[in-house]
């Protein structure tokens, strides 16, 4: 293990006795629940957005976030334990920076690293030495060794010497359901540039969690959240594929995946769906692929599993044609309603959801679509078309032509909508319990 210096050995020791100031850069779904998790560890916490809005919001103690209530919002707010702005001066007074900027993809496929470099830039503006700087946005192994190394590096500070680097895959789950994991609690992977790096982050990321697990490399720690995420991926995937062909052959995919799950070992149970959507597993494994290019390498996994993934959206729409064919009823001027656009159960996230794209495809073919989702007011369709939520009992299912189940929030009266709705299809299979003849599964 390597001998850590005088001055590493001070900021740890500053970092265990919970005096440390912490910055984080970007306060979206990810920075904004770790600011408050480590404000209750640290002396404080300051956040760096450029969104004036969120800045604003946070300063009235008013949280934009599902995961966030205003209440521990305000509370860390009103106690000095958290504050927002967007001025990157204010590094001069913290000791940790921790990045969370998006990492999206550009339209042709290729990582969108300007985010990272934005901030990345701003940082080294204002960085000296004695700063531990993690990143934790999701990108490609090399990220951090590569592209954020030699931009901290620039004015002469030496990363591992001057200043500590290391990368620290978020993986939060959002939504209530991850209530079960509080960040805390799940174990943080770390790996620096080098391994007083990996040291000094570990060290800082032992304050606020319970579990570290320290990997010999900045880059190996990149490459672990591209493995769960691709894992993920693939495995979404393949029991898409699965459904697939049960819709060939005549067998019901859900009743398969419920019974082998059954299985005490060897087997996790993935289940289909209308399409990927969030801000990371469509995304992430992308990145990979795009580094494995680089080298030479044709990742195939990753882009056949993108390949059937992202053709579920049109599966979906087939399936609704199909259906309304069986009733004598073209497509075209079909009421077609659509219960959920987020694109999981319980957030009101829309980053990629599979609805949008289904309610897009469904309009230009003529249907009249129309939605209810509680936890989003109001979308705007890659086609430019806007559309606002109606609520449920304003919803007039009785005189939809078809009802088509994409996100299964839990808030739904559920036995109310197989009662109204004269046919159904369910792309979730939250409608386990019922039997009704007019509910269609994917
Ligand atoms: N959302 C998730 O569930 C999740 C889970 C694990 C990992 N991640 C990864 O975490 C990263 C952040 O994702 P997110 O979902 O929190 O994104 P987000 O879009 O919710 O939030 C990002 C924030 O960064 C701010 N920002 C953008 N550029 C900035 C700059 N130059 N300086 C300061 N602030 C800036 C934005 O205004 C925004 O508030 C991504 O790399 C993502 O892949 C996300």
């Amino acid at each position: 293990m390597a001998e850590m210096t005088e001055e590493a050995s001070r900021f740890v020791e500053k970092v265990r006795s919970g005096d440390a100031t912490l910055a984080i850069v970007g306060l979206g779904y990810v920075g904004l629940p770790l600011a408050l998790v480590c404000s209750r560890k640290l002396k404080r916490v300051v956040g760096i957005d450029v969104d004036a809005r969120r800045v604003d919001a946070i300063g009235r103690g008013k949280s934009y976030i599902d995961d966030v209530p205003d209440a521990q919002l305000g509370e860390a707010v009103r106690a000095g334990k958290f504050s927002a702005t967007a001025d990157y001066g204010t590094l001069r007074e913290c000791d940790v920076v921790i990045i969370c900027v998006p990492t999206p993809l550009r339209k042709t496929g290729d990582p969108d690293l300007s985010f990272i470099v934005q901030s990345v830039d701003a940082i080294a503006r204002h960085l000296a030495p004695g700063k531990l700087v993690v990143l934790e946005s999701t990108s490609y192994p090399g990220t951090t060794r590569e592209l954020v190394c030699p931009r901290l590096e620039e004015d002469g500070l030496v990363a591992g010497r001057d200043f500590w680097l290391a990368f620290s895959p978020e993986r939060v789950d959002p939504g209530p359901a991850y209530g079960d994991y509080k960040i805390e609690d799940i174990p943080k992977v770390v790996g620096g540039i080098t391994p007083s790096c990996t040291r000094v982050a570990a060290a800082f990321y032992g304050r606020i969690m319970k579990t570290v697990v320290e990997v010999s490399t900045s880059t190996v720690a990149e490459m672990v959240k591209l493995l769960e995420n691709t894992y993920r991926s693939v495995n979404i995937a393949m029991v898409n594929e699965l459904a697939l062909m049960c819709h060939e052959l005549g067998i019901d995919v859900w009743e398969v995946v419920d019974a082998a799950k059954t299985k005490p070992y060897g087997f996790e149970a993935f289940y289909p769906g209308p399409g990927l959507g969030g801000h990371c597993i469509p995304v992430d494994p992308f990145y990979l692929a795009w580094k494995a290019r680089l080298h030479g390498f044709e990742p195939r996994f990753i882009d056949l599993a993108g390949r059937i993934n992202a053709e579920m959206p049109r599966h979906v729409v087939q399936l609704a044609m199909d259906l309304l064919n069986q009733q004598g009823k073209p497509l075209r001027d079909a009421r077609v309603h659509v219960l959920g656009v987020a694109y999981k159960r319980d957030v009101s996230d829309t980053r990629e959801s599979p609805a949008l794209l289904i309610m897009e495809i469904l309009g230009s073919k003529g249907a009249l679509v129309s939605y209810t989702d509680d936890h989003v007011p109001a979308v705007t369709l890659a086609d430019g078309t806007k559309m606002a939520s109606v609520p449920l009992e304003r919803s007039d299912l009785p005189w939809k032509d078809l009802v088509i189940i994409v996100t299964d929030h839990s808030d739904v009266p559920w036995g109310r909508v197989v009662k109204e709705a004269r046919l159904i299809l369910d792309t979730r299979n939250v409608l386990k319990d019922y039997d009704e003849e007019h509910i269609h599964k994917i």
